[in-house]
């Protein structure tokens, strides 16, 4: 990538919370373009487990050691929060077919309105069948979510249970 024109990538998301599995596309996708830029957004389709607040500095937390990556909110539009970053590219990955079914129409939706390209980085074995609703879903059963989440995200989890 040239000096002069950093590419930025954006990285949108719910992070519900941010999960291991995030963290690694957030990581990878930190090692191709010059800056990321993870945007937490509002999906009005869930309900939310963490405020916007708190989803915001879990994932500050989670990438405290990437030099490349900040974190901001999207607020309204995903194509326009990436004009605004400077943002010539989305990020997301990929751990299934069902996601690709969910993330073509956005991708393609998102093209049209702005011309930004999405790129798709299939998960990696190890993460591969994370997601932040399934960890809340056993999280609040009482199952102990260490080995899917940052230590930060663990401790965020405990407390929110406790106080449902
Ligand atoms: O993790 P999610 O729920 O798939 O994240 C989706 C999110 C929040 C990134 C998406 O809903 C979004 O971009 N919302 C902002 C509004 C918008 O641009 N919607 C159209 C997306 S095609």
């Amino acid at each position: 990538m040239s000096a002069e024109s950093p590419v930025i990538a954006c990285c949108p998301g719910s992070f519900d919370p941010v999960t291991l599995g995030h963290l690694d596309v957030i990581e990878r996708a930190s090692a191709i373009f010059d800056q990321v830029i993870v945007g937490v957004g509002r999906n009005t389709t869930k309900n939310y487990l963490f405020s916007l607040d708190e989803r915001l500095d879990l994932v500050r937390s989670a990438i405290a050691g990437l030099a490349n990556v900040a974190v901001a909110p999207i607020d309204g539009l995903l194509v326009d929060f990436c004009a605004h970053q400077g943002a010539k590219v989305i990020v997301k990955g990929l751990r299934f077919a069902s996601d690709f079914d969910y993330e073509l129409p956005m991708a393609q939706l998102n093209t049209a309105l702005s011309g930004i390209e999405t790129v798709l980085l299939p998960g990696s074995r190890l993460y591969g069948a994370i997601s932040s609703s399934m960890l809340r879903e056993v999280a609040s059963n009482g199952a102990d979510v260490t080995s899917f989440v940052t230590p930060a995200v663990a401790a965020a989890i405990r407390v929110k249970m406790e106080q449902r």
